[in-house]
C-alpha cells in the first residue's frame, strides 16, 4: 500500500498543548492502518510482542531477535527486522515479507480485539506510573513540541483520559486480560524481566520453541542487558518509523529518542506527584479491580508470576 495514503492533514508544527495533541490523535488514520492489516497472513509460529507503549517492547524484541539469530546485531534499527505491525503500511513495510530469521517477529501496541489472530504473543506489562513517566519523556519533543506540556498536564490531560495514540493503559490491560494465561500468550512483567533477565530469556526461548543451549542463553541475556543495548541508541530509536510519522504529519524531524532510556523501575516515585500516584491507584481500583479481581498492579504481577510456575 502506498505510504502516501496515510498522510495527515498538514499541521503548522508539532502540537504545543494537550488540546492540540488530542486533535492530532483524532486525525491519525488508525482505522486505515488497522484495515491494511487485514492483508497480513499470520503463521502459527509468528511471535508478536504486544504491549501498551513504554512497557518493555523493545527489550522483548531484542531478546526474541537475539534468540532467533544467536545474537545478530546486524540491523539498522530493530523495527526493520521485527516490523511494527500497525505502523508498517505508513513506513512502506510489507508485513508478509520473509524476515532475516525464523520465527518471524513483530511488535504491536494494538488491543487484543484489533490484533491479527493466529500468532503467538508475548504480552509485557509494567507499572502504570512508570509507563506514564517513560511515555512523557518519549513524547516530549517527538509527539509534541519540547517542554510545551509538563509531566502533570501530560498525566491528567492525556495519559489518564487515554487521549493518546494507542489509547488507555487500563483499557489495554482489560482487552488482553482474557488472553493472559492462554497457551498462545506469554505474559511478562517489566519489573520481573529486570530482576531475572536470564530466567526471562529462558522463558521466551521455550515459548518460541527454541531449544536454547547455554551459550545462546548467555548471548541473548548479555545482549538484552541495559548496558549492552545502551551502546547502540540508533538501533533502538525507531528513527525510521519516526521519520515516516513526521512526513505524514508534515512536521520537521524531532530529536532522536532511544527506547533505551533509564531502564529503571520506580521512576514514578521520582517524577510524579503524590496526588497523581494516588489517582493512578484509584483508577486501578475503579477500572481494573471490578473487572478482573486484581486490586493493584502488584497483584497482577503476582498473578503473572504464578502462571510462570505452571509452565
Ligand atoms: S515503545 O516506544 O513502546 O516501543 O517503548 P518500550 O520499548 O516499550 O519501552 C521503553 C522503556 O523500556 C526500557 N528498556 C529497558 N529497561 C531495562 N533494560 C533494558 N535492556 C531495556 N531496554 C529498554 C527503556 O529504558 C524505557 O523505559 P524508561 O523508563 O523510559 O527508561
Amino acid at each position: 500500500m502506498d505510504p502516501q495514503a496515510f498522510e495527515l492533514p498538514s499541521m503548522p508544527g508539532r502540537p504545543k498543548s494537550a488540546a492540540e495533541v488530542r486533535a492530532m490523535r483524532r486525525s491519525m488514520p488508525f482505522d486505515l492502518l488497522i484495515e491494511a492489516l487485514r492483508a497480513f497472513q499470520a503463521r502459527p509460529t509468528d511471535i508478536c510482542v504486544a504491549t501498551f507503549p513504554k512497557s518493555g517492547t523493545t527489550w522483548a524484541q531484542q531478546i526474541v531477535h537475539g534468540l532467533r539469530t544467536r545474537g545478530s546485531m546486524d540491523f539498522e534499527e530493530i523495527g526493520v527486522v521485527m516490523p511494527f505491525m500497525e505502523m508498517a503500511p505508513m513506513m512502506g513495510v510489507d508485513v508478509n515479507a520473509p524476515q532475516v530469521a525464523e520465527p518471524r517477529g513483530f511488535k504491536t501496541h494494538l488491543v487484543w480485539e484489533q490484533v491479527p489472530k493466529g500468532m503467538r504473543y508475548i504480552y509485557v506489562v509494567r507499572d502504570p506510573g512508570d509507563v506514564l513517566v517513560s511515555f512523557y519523556h518519549f513524547m516530549n519533543g517527538s509527539l509534541f513540541e519540547k517542554d510545551t506540556i509538563g509531566m502533570e498536564s501530560f498525566a491528567h490531560d492525556l495519559y489518564i483520559p487515554g487521549d493518546m495514540p494507542w489509547g488507555s493503559y487500563w483499557g489495554h490491560i482489560l482487552s488482553w486480560w482474557p488472553k493472559i494465561g492462554a497457551e498462545d500468550v506469554l505474559a511478562l512483567c517489566f519489573e520481573d524481566m529486570k530482576s531475572d533477565l536470564e530466567g526471562t530469556v529462558r522463558r521466551i526461548a521455550k515459548f518460541m520453541g527454541i531449544d536454547a543451549d547455554e551459550e545462546l542463553v548467555a548471548i541473548a541475556t548479555r545482549q538484552a542487558s541495559f548496558e549492552f543495548m545502551s551502546r547502540f541508541p540508533t538501533k533502538f530509536d525507531e528513527h525510521i518509523g519516526q521519520r515516516a510519522m513526521e512526513k505524514a504529519q508534515g512536521v520537521p524531524p524531532g530529536e532522536p529518542m532511544s527506547k533505551v532510556r533509564t531502564g529503571r523501575t520506580g521512576n514514578r516515585l521520582r517524577e510524579l506527584s503524590e496526588g497523581t500516584r494516588e489517582t493512578l491507584d484509584a483508577i486501578w481500583r475503579r477500572e481494573i479491580e471490578p473487572a478482573i479481581g486484581m486490586p493493584s498492579y502488584e497483584h497482577l504481577r503476582a498473578h503473572i508470576a504464578s502462571l510462570h510456575a505452571g509452565r
